[in-house]
């Protein structure tokens, strides 16, 4: 009996030792996630910024962690980017650079310089005043010497190319300009050389945060936005369908990323880009939501889920009691669960691939 008792603590220590060592290896194999792209991941630096395009205020955050507070994210919690974050061991959230809350010793595992409303086009960022990419390469850049003024030299660089970079971005180049005539662009480009033109600023993006020292990147394709309730609730067919038009926008979007990854790869010595295909595990979602545990599809919780998104989402428009029934949050964004859903499947798909 005694015997069998030691042998079990000794059995126990032996897996408490095997998991910690399994610890500390994942630790150390990202150091920090770095976030750049639009209201999908931003976690609250349009809070500082004089747009209307903001989500600090209820219902938004109505089940964000332990606070329950509004942050500025588009959730009523956390976005993808704060679960990559956890399940990499780091921080259980990715505080926003501008967020005057958190400081470099917070930023030195995981920042994000993410924007609500900005797009791949710089003319997109200018519909809603909002930071465009390039301003958001200037403020990685501006953190990577606050971080070697914070770890030393050597410890930022390291942290710089052994972190894990994510780009979400491009849904509203299309929603927000393209086909919201916003801009020009539309009387500029057909869709498919707008496509093209997108991809081609991608790629000058990449090849920046690259000569910045970024090496292992994962870049989010699109999923289909003829499906968000935003768009196919205007659609006045019987049924509300997703709108076909749009997603094969992202389709082909998705198709020329993954070419031009494929070729940076190749260009680029040492660089992991990445694209995280989410296209078809969303649709699966939105076409049988039950198989998640979901209840409501096709209309967001807040409001009457249609149009409702920003300030027209807010503590005078109702929202649905229980969230985690619901795939969207508001007309356009995902609810925390879709988010954790999604997250877990990049998690085991894209983002275990980093060497
Ligand atoms: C991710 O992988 C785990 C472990 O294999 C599995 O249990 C889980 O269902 C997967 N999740 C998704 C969303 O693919």
């Amino acid at each position: 009996m005694k015997a069998q008792k030691k042998s079990i603590l000794l059995l126990t220590e032996i897996i408490t030792v095997l998991i910690y060592t399994w610890i500390a290896e994942t630790e150390a194999k990202v150091p920090a996630l770095i976030v750049f792209g639009d209201s999908t991941v931003d976690a609250g630096n349009n809070n500082v910024l004089p747009t209307a395009l903001k989500a600090n205020f209820p219902p938004y955050g109505r089940d964000f962690m332990d606070t329950r507070k509004p942050t500025g994210r588009f959730s009523n919690g956390r976005v993808a980017t704060d679960f990559y974050s956890e399940m990499y061991g780091l921080r259980s959230f990715v505080p926003a650079y501008l967020d005057p809350e958190y400081g470099i010793e917070d930023f030195a595992v995981g920042v994000c310089f993410a924007s609500a409303g900005t797009g791949i086009d710089p003319a997109t960022a200018r519909v809603v005043s909002v930071i465009p990419l390039l301003k958001q390469v200037e403020l990685f850049d501006e953190y990577q010497a606050r971080l070697e003024g914070y770890l030393g030299a050597e410890m930022a660089k390291k942290t710089i190319s052994e972190g894990v970079y994510v780009i979400s971005i491009g849904t509203n180049d299309f929603i927000e300009n393209y086909y919201a005539f916003s801009t020009p662009r539309v009387l500029e480009f057909t869709p498919e050389r707008y496509v093209q033109f997108l991809i081609d600023l991608a790629r000058e993006f990449i090849v920046q945060i690259y000569m910045l020292g970024a090496r292992k990147i994962g870049f989010t394709g699109l999923s289909g936005m003829g499906c968000l309730p935003f768009e196919r609730n205007r659609n006045p067919m019987w049924g509300s369908p997703c709108i076909e038009t749009y997603n094969n926008i992202a389709i082909d979007f998705n198709s020329k990323l993954q070419q031009m990854t494929d070729e940076l790869n190749n260009a680029l010595p040492d660089l992991q880009l990445r694209v995280a295909h989410l296209y078809d595990f969303v649709a699966n979602i939105i076409q049988n939501p039950s198989l998640y545990g979901f209840e409501e599809a096709q209309y967001g919780c807040c409001g009457t889920g249609t149009y409702e998104l920003g300030y027209l989402c807010n503590e005078y428009t109702p929202a649905c009691t229980d969230a985690s029934k619901y795939v969207f949050w508001d007309a356009v964004h995902p609810t925390e669960k879709t988010s954790m859903i999604v997250a877990e499947y990049l998690m085991n798909t894209t983002f275990s691939e980093f060497k």
